[in-house]
């Protein structure tokens, strides 16, 4: 297996995954639209490789597209084949993500995270290439009681993003059920991935303004924002505010390749895993490792809870170390010192 397609390849956790992926000897193609990120985080993949770049350069193509051009996939699929390098696999990125966003505009949601998976599924079948990761999330769980959260856990969106999501779950399952020997499919549910690569030289880059924490607290520790918001001080947890699961991006770039390691080695199988660290972290405390390790200031202030959250996220992440081998190798102080390294030496990002 060495043809790999990464749907929203350029993207945050795209860029980071299609740098392991080379390095681990892949051939990647990466299909983008560039809707919300930058074809030159590509550029800055290349950088990691340095003068090592010229004897993996052929393993890297780009194409500008959308996954909802039924044509388009049609094309490179084909045009794959006829190169005698079928494309073995795919790596499911392509999609919107926030949460805000998606519940003023729910049908742009839809249209690219449901119907363009749709899209994507059927030009797979048409070409017998049956082996998908995709990219799940966190938020298809519903209000948890605090305790760590399991893949058995209850399935219950509170915002259109994640009915998206877990609707493209129930969709990817129906396709295996309909015939169990012949897809193998991954859904990796992301808890809270932040951090960059270690060299600084790709990491997070939104071209919309930023609606998760690390990116904004970020934008505060560099001067683009005056303080931090924090949505509520009176969440039931040990300091009012709200605990995640934080997960180096890097960790989880490599989750992908261990996915991938375990699709090609198993029989086919639909499989549901929670990439997270399994340690909750409060955004208080969050502010205080950033400080600490960056030697910054982070002002902040307190607001209202905002619409949609939940107090308490936090993996079980058992499965993926049992399933995957998986374990996460970086720490919170690990994921504030990488993801600085990036945002000072790129305060706009690939702008
Ligand atoms: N970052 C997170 O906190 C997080 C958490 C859980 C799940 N996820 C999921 O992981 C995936 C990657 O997230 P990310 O953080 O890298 O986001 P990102 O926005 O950086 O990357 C998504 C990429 O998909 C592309 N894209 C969007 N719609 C497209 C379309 N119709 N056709 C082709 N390309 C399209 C965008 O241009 C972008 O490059 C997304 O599906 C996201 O929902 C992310």
């Amino acid at each position: 297996m060495n043809n790999v397609l990464l749907t929203g390849g350029t993207g945050y956790i795209g860029s980071h995954t299609c740098l392991i992926l080379l390095k681990q000897g892949f051939k990647v193609i990466v299909l983008d639209s560039c809707i919300s990120s930058s074809s030159k985080s590509l550029e800055g993949v290349k950088k990691v490789f340095g003068k090592d770049w010229d004897s993996f350069s052929d393993k890297l193509q780009f194409i500008k597209g959308d996954i909802n051009n039924f044509g388009l996939l049609k094309q490179l699929f084909q045009e794959n084949i006829l190169l005698g390098e079928p494309i073995d696999g795919v790596i499911h990125f392509a999609g919107l993500k926030s949460v805000k966003d998606s519940i003023i505009k729910p049908i742009e949601y839809w249209e690219s995270n449901v119907m363009g998976t749709i899209n994507l599924i059927k030009v797979m079948n048409l070409f017998s290439c049956y082996k998908i990761i995709f990219s799940s999330s966190a938020t298809i769980y519903g209000i948890n009681k605090g305790e760590k959260i399991k893949e058995t856990s209850d399935i219950s969106p509170v915002n259109p993003y994640g009915s998206t999501k877990a609707t493209v779950e129930r969709l990817l399952q129906d396709t295996y059920l309909s015939d169990k020997s012949k897809w193998s499919i991954m859904k990796l549910r992301y808890f809270n991935p932040i951090g960059a690569h270690a060299s600084g030289l790709i990491g997070e880059s939104p071209l919309q303004s930023p609606n998760n924490i690390f990116p904004l607290l970020m934008d505060v520790a560099a001067g683009r924002k005056k303080e931090l918001k924090i949505f509520g001080n009176d969440w039931d947890t040990f300091d009012g505010t709200c605990i995640r699961d934080y997960v180096h991006v890097m960790d989880l770039a490599e989750a992908h390749v261990k996915s991938f390691e375990y699709l090609f080695s198993t029989e086919p199988a639909c499989i549901s895993i929670n990439i997270g660290t399994g340690k909750g972290t409060s955004v208080l405390e969050l502010i205080n490792v950033f400080k600490k390790v960056n030697l910054v200031d982070i002002k902040f202030s307190f607001t209202s809870r905002r619409k949609g959250d939940l107090s308490c996220v936090v993996a079980d992440n058992s499965k993926a170390k049992e399933v995957l081998g998986w374990n996460p190798t970086r720490n919170l102080s690990d994921m504030c010192r990488d993801g600085w390294k990036w945002k000072k030496s790129n305060p706009y990002g690939y702008k």
